[in-house]
C-alpha cells in the first residue's frame, strides 16, 4: 500500500509571539519540524509533502538542507489546516493512504503513527486521540451514545458541554488518499475562526458512510502541540525526562534526572556518573567509568574509560570530536576547543585552554595556561601561566614540545618553535628560538641585587 505523508507547517504560530516561523523553534536544539521529519522518515513513505507558508523561504531552506527529497508546496495565504491540505492535493497520488502530521507536534513517534496507518487499513478514517486533564485549545472528539465518532469540534466553536469532553484530536490522522482529496476540497469556513478546518472531514466521513476509527496515543508527550513558549518549555522538559530515563535504564547514574539536558546524542558505557546541570550537545560518547562533575557543557566529544571531568568544564569540538584519553583528569574550569586530543592520564587543570593541540600520554598542564596549535609529548609538564603564542597577527604557527620537557611557569613559546625532548625552560622565559633537548634554556633578564641602595625618603618639612 502506498503511503503518503503530509506535514503541515505553514501556520504563523501567533501565540509564540516570535518573528521566527513556529516550526523552526527548537526542541533539544533541533527545529520542531525536524523532529516530525524524522518520524516521517522512519515510516518510509512513498511521497512526503510539506505545506509551507508563513516564513516559507526559511522553512523550505531548512527542510531541504535535511532532506532534498521532500516536496514543499506553498499555502498563501494560510486559511486553516483544511486549506493547507488542499494545497497538497495536487502532489498526492490517487491511491493508498495519506497520513497527516502537524509540524508543531514534534515528539510523535513513528510506531504510533505507523499503528494509525494500520488502523486506517486503506478504508477507514483513523484519528489519533488522547484524553487530557486540561483539553483547552484542542479539538474535541464528539461521539454518539454508542461511542461512535460523529465529528471534531474545535475549542473555539465548542459549546459549554462539549468543552467538558476530555478526549481530543492530536492533529494526526490517516485516511484513504482518494477520499481525503475529495473531502478537503469540499470544506467550508463557516466557523468561529473563519478558517477551513481539516477536522471537518470527520463529519464529512460520517456523512459519506466512511467509518471513523480512533487509536489512543500511548503518551501525552508524543502528541502535545507547541503553540506558546510555555508549551515549548514544557515539552522540552518532558523530552529531557525521557532521555534521562533511558540513560538510567541503561545503567547511567544521574545525580538528578531533572537537571540534565541532552540536545543531541549521548552514548554511555558502564558505570558512568553524571552530576547535576550538565549539558550534552551534538555527538558525545562517555566510555566505561567516566565521571562528569556538576555544571559541565560538553559538545562533540569522545571521553575514554575512567576519565574524570571536574565541575564547570567547557568542552566543545564544534563537529570534530574532542578526544579525551583514558583516566585523564580535566577541570575544574577547563576549556577544550576543537582539535583538542588528550592521551591517557593527561591532566588539564583550572583555567587551562587547549585548542587544536595533541597532548601525549601523561602530559600535564595544571593551571592558568594556553596550548594552541601545539604538539605536546609524553609526560611534558607545562607550567602555570605559560602560553603558546601561536598567532602572529596573520598566520597560525605550531609549537612542538617533545617528550619529558618541562616548561616553567609564565613562559611564552613564540611559534613556530620546538622545545626538545627532556629540555627545561626556566620560568618567565620568552622562547623564540628552538630550545635544545636535554638542556636548561632561560630567556629572561638576569636578576641583580644592589647593595647600599636605599629607598628615597620624603623630604623633611621646613620649620
Ligand atoms: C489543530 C486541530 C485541533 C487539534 C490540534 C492538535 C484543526 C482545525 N485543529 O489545532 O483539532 O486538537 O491541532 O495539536 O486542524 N497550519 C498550516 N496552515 C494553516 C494553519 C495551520 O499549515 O493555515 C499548520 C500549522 O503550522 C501547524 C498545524 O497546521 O503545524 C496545526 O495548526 P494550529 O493552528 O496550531 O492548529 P491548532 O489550533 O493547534
Ligand atoms: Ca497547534
Amino acid at each position: 500500500m502506498s503511503l503518503s505523508i503530509v506535514i503541515m507547517a505553514a501556520g504563523k504560530g501567533t501565540r509564540m509571539k516570535s518573528a521566527r516561523p513556529k516550526v523552526l523553534h527548537t526542541l533539544a536544539d533541533k527545529p520542531l519540524v525536524a523532529h516530525v521529519m524524522k518520524a516521517a522518515d522512519d515510516l518510509q513513505a512513498r511521497h512526503t509533502v510539506m505545506v509551507t507558508g508563513h516564513g516559507a523561504d526559511e522553512v523550505e531552506a531548512f527542510v531541504h538542507s535535511v532532506n532534498p527529497q521532500i516536496r514543499c508546496v506553498r499555502q498563501m495565504p494560510q486559511l486553516g489546516t483544511g486549506h493547507a491540505v488542499q494545497q497538497a492535493v495536487p502532489a498526492l497520488p490517487d491511491e493508498g493512504v495519506t497520513l497527516i502530521l502537524n509540524g508543531d507536534v514534534p515528539l510523535i513517534g513513528s510506531p504510533t503513527a505507523g499503528a494509525l496507518v494500520q488502523a486506517c487499513a486503506g478504508q477507514h478514517l483513523a484519528l489519533l486521540t488522547i484524553e487530557l486533564a486540561d483539553p483547552s485549545g484542542y479539538g474535541r472528539i464528539v461521539r454518539n451514545a454508542e461511542g461512535q465518532i460523529r465529528g471534531i469540534v474545535e475549542h473555539k466553536d465548542a459549546s459549554a458541554p462539549q468543552r467538558l469532553i476530555r478526549e481530543v484530536y492530536t492533529g494526526v490522522m490517516a485516511a484513504p488518499t482518494a477520499w481525503l482529496k475529495k473531502a478537503v476540497m469540499g470544506l467550508n469556513n463557516q466557523n468561529a475562526q473563519g478558517e477551513y478546518y481539516l477536522t471537518d472531514v470527520v463529519a464529512q466521513a460520517v456523512a459519506d458512510g466512511l467509518s471513523v476509527v480512533s487509536a489512543h496515543a500511548p503518551s501525552e508527550t508524543e502528541v502535545l502541540g507547541v503553540n506558546s513558549p510555555a508549551q515549548l518549555a514544557d515539552l522540552e522538559r518532558r523530552y529531557q525526562q525521557l532521555q534521562a530515563k533511558a540513560l538510567m535504564e541503561a545503567g547511567v547514574r544521574l545525580r538528578d534526572p531533572a537537571r540534565l539536558d541532552v540536545r543531541g546524542h549521548l552514548s554511555c558505557g558502564q558505570d558512568v556518573e553524571i552530576d547535576i546541570n550538565c549539558i550534552f550537545e551534538g555527538e558525545v560518547h562517555l566510555a566505561d567509568g567516566v565521571r562528569v562533575g556538576a555544571h559541565c557543557y560538553i559538545r562533540d566529544a569522545v571521553i575514554e574509560t575512567g576519565a574524570v571531568i571536574h565541575p564547570y568544564t567547557h568542552i566543545d569540538g564544534q563537529g570534530q570530536a574532542v578526544k579525551i584519553g583514558p583516566r585523564a583528569l580535566v577541570g575544574p574550569y577547563a576549556r577544550l576547543r576543537p582539535g583538542a586530543e588528550l592521551g591517557a592520564e593527561v591532566h588539564i587543570g583550572n583555567f587551562v585552554e587547549v585548542k587544536n593541540s595533541r597532548l601525549a600520554d601523561g602530559a600535564k598542564a595544571n593551571h592558568l595556561a594556553y596550548l594552541g596549535d601545539s604538539t605536546v609529548g609524553r609526560r611534558v609538564n607545562y607550567g602555570a601561566g605559560s602560553i603558546t603564542a601561536n598567532y602572529d597577527g596573520a598566520n597560525k604557527h605550531r609549537t612542538v614540545i617533545e617528550d619529558d620537557a618541562h616548561v616553567g611557569s609564565n613562559c611564552v613559546l613564540v611559534a613556530p618553535v620546538t622545545v626538545g625532548a627532556g629540555a627545561t625552560i626556566g620560568a618567565g622565559s620568552t622562547i623564540g628560538k628552538d630550545a635544545p633537548a636535554g638542556q636548561l634554556t632561560v630567556a629572561r633578564a638576569k636578576q641583580v641585587s644592589l647593595s647600599g641602595w636605599s629607598r628615597p625618603a620624603k623630604a623633611a618639612k621646613k620649620g
